[in-house]
């Protein structure tokens, strides 16, 4: 254990404890306290904040997430954030409501229940809870995954609700496998049923805000069907008022996948649209797929549709540049900071 500090966050006011071997993020879930944030390793830019007064030190992070300039000006990152005085820190982006509302972050032992394709490269990765455990968690968050025989840790998004996670003890995932990935790479033949994997979380901040009574715009690319998953099946279990569109890209026809399930959580959403865009092809068999789509990437589709997006809330979740893009767009059509949620799925800064 370091020396402790105080660290008092603007415009908020609100104070908490930090010790000089803790970031200031992990201080904060400690505390039970929301910061925003998304991959936790100086990758996404989620964290951003401004350091108003005190002394600090950044463990590395990618100059993607927070350019020289932004620092030199005295932005920081605070999952990489370690203080060394007090701190007075202004907060960019910020959720009062959620603030004070954290889940505390918990590990939990759980074990594989089921590896189940869903397309050529992505997986239905089904977790156990062992007896005895509750992971409690929201809808659209995310938790750390690790088999208690080895330091890789990496991030991946509940598609399920809490609701479920109560009521069976299991837990889904989707994921994207890479040939040679620490984790993803061994969904193929290494990890069976059975095998123990420890869950720690829950993270991220791309949960419904209960205050909100705007329409719902989710946008997600492949493996990033998880978190709307999620949201989805919540909103479904809650049959909210909300109007609800979701906008999904892939590649091809043959990368679509829970489309029966998409459509019949549609219909116990009162206002809810589907719209799968495919970007490698011009052509797709709607009739025989139960859905209808567009053509192109899926951010110029939502472009295309999406006239007015400024009384919206709106999930972005997938691969960093399809989020950036995602982002650049939303605010090219004034959606405020505030209410644009995502989860950039960016790779682990280290190999384990
Ligand atoms: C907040 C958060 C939530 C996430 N949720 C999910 C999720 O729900 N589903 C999911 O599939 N993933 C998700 N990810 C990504 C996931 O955590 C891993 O980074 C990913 O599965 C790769 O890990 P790996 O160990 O298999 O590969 P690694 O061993 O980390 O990487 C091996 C190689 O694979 C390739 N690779 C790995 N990741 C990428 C990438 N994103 N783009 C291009 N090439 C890549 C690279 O060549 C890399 O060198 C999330 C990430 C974050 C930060
Ligand atoms: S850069 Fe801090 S949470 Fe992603």
């Amino acid at each position: 254990m370091g020396d402790k500090h105080r660290v008092h966050f603007e415009p908020v006011d609100l104070e908490m404890e930090v010790d000089e071997d803790e970031t200031v993020l992990d201080a904060a879930f400690r505390q039970g306290i929301a910061l925003m944030h998304g991959c936790r390793e100086g990758q996404c830019s989620a964290c951003k904040s401004f350091l108003l007064d005190g002394d600090v030190q950044m463990a590395r992070y990618s100059t993607f997430a927070l350019a020289d300039y932004e620092s030199e000006e005295g932005y920081v990152l605070l999952c990489k954030t370690h203080a060394y005085s007090d701190l007075e820190v202004e907060l960019i982006n910020y959720d009062e409501d959620e603030l004070r509302n954290a889940v505390p972050i918990q590990t939990v032992r759980t074990s594989i229940a089921a590896i189940t394709p869903l397309t050529g490269d992505i997986v239905s990765l089904k977790l156990k809870l062992a007896e005895g455990e509750r992971f409690v968690h929201k809808a659209g968050q995310y938790s750390e995954i690790r088999r208690p025989d080895s330091d890789v840790k990496r991030s991946f998004s509940m598609a399920t609700t809490p609701a479920s996670t109560d009521e069976n003890g299991e837990i889904e995932f989707i994921i994207k496998k890479y040939p040679g990935g620490h984790f993803s790479g061994l969904l193929d033949s290494t990890l069976r049923p059975g095998d123990e994997i420890d869950l720690t979380g829950p993270y991220g901040s791309c949960t419904i805000r209960a205050s909100s009574d705007r329409r719902i715009v989710c946008i997600a690319g492949g493996a990033g069907m998880a978190p709307i998953l999620s949201l989805l099946r919540r909103l479904a279990e809650s049959g909210t008022e909300r109007p609800v569109v979701f906008y999904y890209g892939a590649r091809t026809a043959d990368d679509l996948f829970y489309l029966p399930e998409i459509i019949s959580l549609g219909l116990k959403i009162k206002d809810f649209r589907f719209v799968p865009a495919l970007s490698h092809v011009d052509h797709a068999e709607w009739g025989t797929l139960g859905v209808t789509g567009d053509f192109g990437l899926i951010t110029d589709v939502v472009d295309r549709q999406e006239p007015d997006l400024t009384e919206t809330d709106c999930y972005l979740c997938g691969p960093p540049p399809m989020v950036d893009a995602a982002i650049a767009l939303l605010e090219s059509k004034d959606v405020p900071n505030d209410r644009i949620y995502f989860d950039k799925f960016t790779t682990s800064v280290s190999e384990s």
